[in-house]
């Protein structure tokens, strides 16, 4: 036993010994790396050696080889950023921002056209046109214009007033009276038939309105004579002025019941839109 442990430890020292001899001998070998070199090269390197008297000849770094390079030119890149202050116009509208603005627009548009609605509604009363007073112009040129030299009537339109003017008959009926519907032996008409609003046109054979709608008839005065008509056909209060000029006050509607016994004659002629009543 004690042999073994003596072999044992002869064995590991001669290991520890053969390593540190293997070791000390590369060392010894790198430092003397120049005797390697032939004669002429170890001539060459002494001068440069020479004039680097603290060098560590290990870490003495090898020359660096001479390279021919092309001439290059540095280019930076800069990247600039900035904040640049922009109205709001300019940064453009958001969704929000858009749809409230269309709706403005939008209420605006309606506020408008109410606005317009209401101003064409009240502008013809201030302006002579239909729903204020009319002048007609002279009644005795309308009368000339209404009578015809045989004795008949062709009323006279006034597209202003919407209305007929005819001749007031020698007797006017009795319905009529105290209503300011006749001056200078003139009458305005309402061209609206009282059935259900159609324009009534003037039948110069019949001598009377007739309406094509749904049939209904007046006679010259504008007094009911057949159809579904409920009463005669409006008409509107007159008055003359100083110079005898027929004004038509289109404001003022005058509505009266069928005439019981009519202030002229109806048919003269034949209808033309045919049917006896
Ligand atoms: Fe004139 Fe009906 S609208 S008869």
């Amino acid at each position: 036993m004690t042999t073994a442990v003596l072999i044992g430890v002869v064995v590991v020292a001669l290991a520890a010994a053969a390593a540190a001899f293997a070791v000390g001998w590369r060392r010894s070998a790198r430092s003397d790396w120049r005797l390697n070199l032939d004669a002429e090269t170890r001539a060459a390197d002494t001068p440069v050696r020479a004039s680097l008297p603290d060098a560590d000849p290990e870490l003495e770094p090898e020359p660096a080889p001479i390279v021919e390079q092309a001439a290059s030119v540095a280019v930076e890149v800069v990247t600039v950023q900035s904040t640049v202050e922009v109205s709001r116009e300019e940064a453009g509208i958001t969704r929000r921002r858009f749809f409230n603005r269309a709706m403005g627009a939008t209420f605006g548009v309606f506020l408008a056209g109410l606005g317009l609605d209401m101003l064409a509604f009240a502008w013809p009363r201030v302006s002579g046109g239909f729903g204020s007073d009319v002048n007609a112009g002279s009644v005795q040129d309308l009368l000339a214009q209404a009578i015809n030299a045989d004795g008949s009537v062709t009323p006279v339109f006034i597209p202003s007033a919407r209305a007929y003017l005819v001749p007031r008959p020698a007797v006017l009926s009795v319905q009529f009276e105290g209503k300011n519907v006749d001056a200078g032996g003139v009458m305005a008409l309402y061209q609206r038939c009282v059935h259900l609003g159609c324009r009534v046109p003037w039948c110069q054979p019949s001598q009377g309105f007739e309406c094509p709608c749904h049939g209904s008839k007046y006679n010259g005065a504008g007094e009911y004579f057949a159809g579904p008509a409920p009463r005669n056909l409006d008409r509107f209060v007159v008055k003359l002025t100083a110079n005898d000029e027929l004004v038509i006050s289109t404001g003022s509607i005058i509505q009266t019941p069928r005439a019981l016994q009519p202030s002229v004659k109806y048919p003269q002629g034949p209808s033309c839109i045919g049917g006896s009543r």
